[in-house]
């Protein structure tokens, strides 16, 4: 049995994920001297990134919600061929910016297809495997909003109304409360350092 460990980090737009996905990243390759691979979703791999442009593109017309979570599983599949289950065989860690928790909140919450549909797919596509370690980063909706106006540019998600943020923040808030072994949250308003600290020594407890 190889010991390398699957995180994921998941909270709603701008809360900070990708920026705590690079701290921590170091934190583990450094200071936890673990080999790691670092990746995201949608994307990871060639097929993935094409995957995350149809997704995330602003001028194509609206998208049916069974066929953007398809697309997210599509791109999922090959992103565990491809990436994750070598990485692990491996034993390399693998920290992932989003999983399928975010299948959960944007498509099951946030475009409201509800868990069912998710959770065949969960099966189908992932057999047993399932993160280590989820830490969802939570903030309110409209600090985050904040966050990603200083940011620039906008995504397909991003131009989504306030509602649809807080049905995805609700669910994250809903599976953390599920499932407690494998979830835990984070309170993303403090600063990047004190955040990283948090996410850090989480990850030591339950890891190391
Ligand atoms: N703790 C923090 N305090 C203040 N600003 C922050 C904090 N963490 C991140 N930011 C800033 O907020 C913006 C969004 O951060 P980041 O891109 O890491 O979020 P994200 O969750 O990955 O967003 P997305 O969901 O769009 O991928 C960035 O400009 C980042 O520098
Ligand atoms: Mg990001």
């Amino acid at each position: 049995m190889s010991s390398a460990k699957f995180i994921t980090l998941e909270g709603s737009e701008g809360v900070g994920k990708s920026t705590q996905c690079t701290l921590l990243a170091n934190a583990i390759a450094g200071e936890f001297g673990q080999s790691l691979c670092l990746t995201r979703e949608p994307g990871g791999t060639a097929l993935g990134e094409s995957v995350r442009s149809i997704l995330l593109e602003t001028t194509l017309p609206p998208m049916d919600a069974m066929t953007e979570l398809l697309l997210m599983f599509a791109a999922r599949a090959e992103h565990l061929s491809e990436v994750i289950r070598p990485a692990l065989n491996a034993a390399q860690w693998v920290l992932c910016d989003r999983f399928t928790d975010a299948s959960y909140a944007y498509q099951g919450g946030g475009r409201g297809l509800g868990a069912d549909a998710i959770s065949i797919l969960e099966n189908l596509v992932q057999n047993e495997l399932r993160p280590d370690l989820t830490i969802i980063l939570d903030l309110d909706v409209d600090i985050a909003f904040r966050r990603i106006e200083n940011r620039g540019q906008t995504d397909r998600f991003d131009r989504e109304k306030r509602e649809f943020f807080e049905k995805v923040r609700q669910v994250y808030l809903r599976r953390a409360k599920q499932f407690p072994d494998r979830i835990v949250i984070v309170d993303a308003a403090a600063s990047i350092e004190e955040v990283h600290g948090a996410v850090r020594e989480i990850v030591r407890k339950r890891l190391l």
